[in-house]
């Protein structure tokens, strides 16, 4: 903690004793005086110029002021003058609020704040670095999911930043969205330590989502996405362009954080509860939580701007938006059946793809659209208790460091 103590002796600041009033104006006279008699005259004539151009400029932004209102800045903001998308007004005035939702996912994000420097992984390393610690189809799980994941975070945050940030119209959201970014950048942080960690080959492991072709897949079909609404000239405003961003929303939440993340999430955490790298599983617990937060908040979006503007939403989007949904699953059942040849860990890939339709189902109802996969049930309820962010009680007891909310400054 930052404390005075820490200074010497000499830069403390000095208890000052009352001055009287006569004081202060002879004080500040003596201390005008050089600016005073500093006129254009007595600089170099290069900076005299550069000091009358400034001057110039701010009268030129006065006489701008006075004569007409800049854009977007025309007066208060009122909460209906609020929307996700397309809004006119000043989106630089967080409140007054209009999305509670999406304010409280940022005091709630806020709160579960963590870091990967905080989890033991002295167990990890002797388990990865033993000679039968682990099987083979374990290491293959291990691996792949961190070739996946250190990567797949650092899609996700760049079409935060590059592509939704700019054209979600609203400051809640985006207050969301910067929390969002950083804890994307926290995970790519937690999957770049249990690598470094474990002593992997970083070149393997981060070019997996480029050469493991289960991996690449699913990193191509999401910057698809990205792609197609992070040109710097892209503007929403028409029915196709809305559109292009409502599948970018789909594409990302539902399904590379909704369904993409999960057969990865559900191999580590069973791994974890079966007392295997445990640090590792750690890790991924928490990214969980982070990311069950995120799906809500991308669903939220998605529906809020469905409900302002219905039009949208027609036959043929909803359409493509379920065909997206099953294109999804249907690369995560590939990506289980590869990193799960045989049955491990008490499961295999046959209950992988039940819990991927079960999985499926829930994206789909959530954005208001029929269930495809008919009586898909949940193998794994304990995900589900994961998850849950109000039944994980430990949560805080297993940390090493608390965070403090605020600097305080002793004086004395
Ligand atoms: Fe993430
Ligand atoms: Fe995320």
């Amino acid at each position: 903690m930052l404390n005075w103590d820490d200074y010497n002796e000499s830069e403390k600041p000095q208890k000052t004793q009352p001055i009287v009033k006569e004081e202060v104006s002879a004080q500040i006279q003596e201390a005008i005086q050089p600016i005073e008699e500093a006129t254009l005259d007595h600089v170099p004539a290069e900076a005299g110029d550069r000091a009358k151009q400034a001057k110039e400029a701010i009268e030129i932004l006065d006489a701008k002021a006075g004569e007409e209102e800049l854009e977007g800045l025309a007066g208060r903001v009122q909460v209906d003058d609020k929307a996700m998308i397309n809004c006119r007004a000043d989106l630089n005035q967080l409140v007054p609020f209009k999305y509670d939702w999406a304010w409280q996912k940022y005091l709630d994000g806020s709160a579960n704040h963590w870091m990967p420097q905080e989890v033991n992984m002295t167990a990890d390393i002797a388990l990865w670095k033993s000679n039968d610690g682990l099987t083979e189809d374990e290491r293959t799980i291990v691996m792949r999911n961190l070739g996946f994941f250190s990567t797949a975070d650092s899609l996700v945050a760049n079409n935060l930043v590059l592509a939704i940030y700019r054209l979600i119209t609203n400051p809640e959201c985006r207050q969301y969205i910067l929390r969002q970014g950083f804890e994307e950048a926290i995970h790519t942080h937690a999957y770049q330590y249990c690598i470094e960690s474990l002593g992997m080959d970083e070149g393997a492991i981060f070019n997996m989502y480029r050469e493991i072709p289960s991996v690449a897949k699913k990193a191509s079909w999401g910057l698809k996405y990205t792609k197609e609404i992070s040109d710097p000239g892209f503007t929403t405003g028409t029915d196709e362009t809305d559109k292009l961003l409502l599948k970018n929303l789909i594409a990302f939440y539902c399904v590379l954080e909704g369904i993409f993340f999960y057969c990865g999430f559900t191999q580590i955490l069973s791994m974890g509860r079966r007392n295997k790298m445990t640090g590792t599983a750690e890790q991924f617990q928490y990214i969980l939580r982070d990311e069950s937060m995120h799906l809500n908040f991308g669903i939220d979006m998605i529906n809020q701007i469905k409900l302002e503007n219905p039009h949208l939403w027609d036959e043929q989007m909803r359409h493509e938006a379920a065909q997206m949904i099953l294109e999804g699953t249907e690369l995560e059942i590939q990506y289980a059946r590869d990193t799960m040849p045989r049955g491990i860990l008490g499961m295999n890939a046959g209950m992988m793809e039940e819990y991927l339709q079960f999985i499926a189902n829930r994206r789909l109802v959530q954005i208001g659209l029929e269930e495809e996969f008919e009586g898909a049930s949940n193998p794994f309820p304990w995900m589900s208790e994961i998850m849950d962010l109000r039944k994980e009680k430990n949560f805080f007891e297993t940390r090493v460091i608390e965070y403090q909310t605020g600097g305080a400054l002793t004086w004395d």
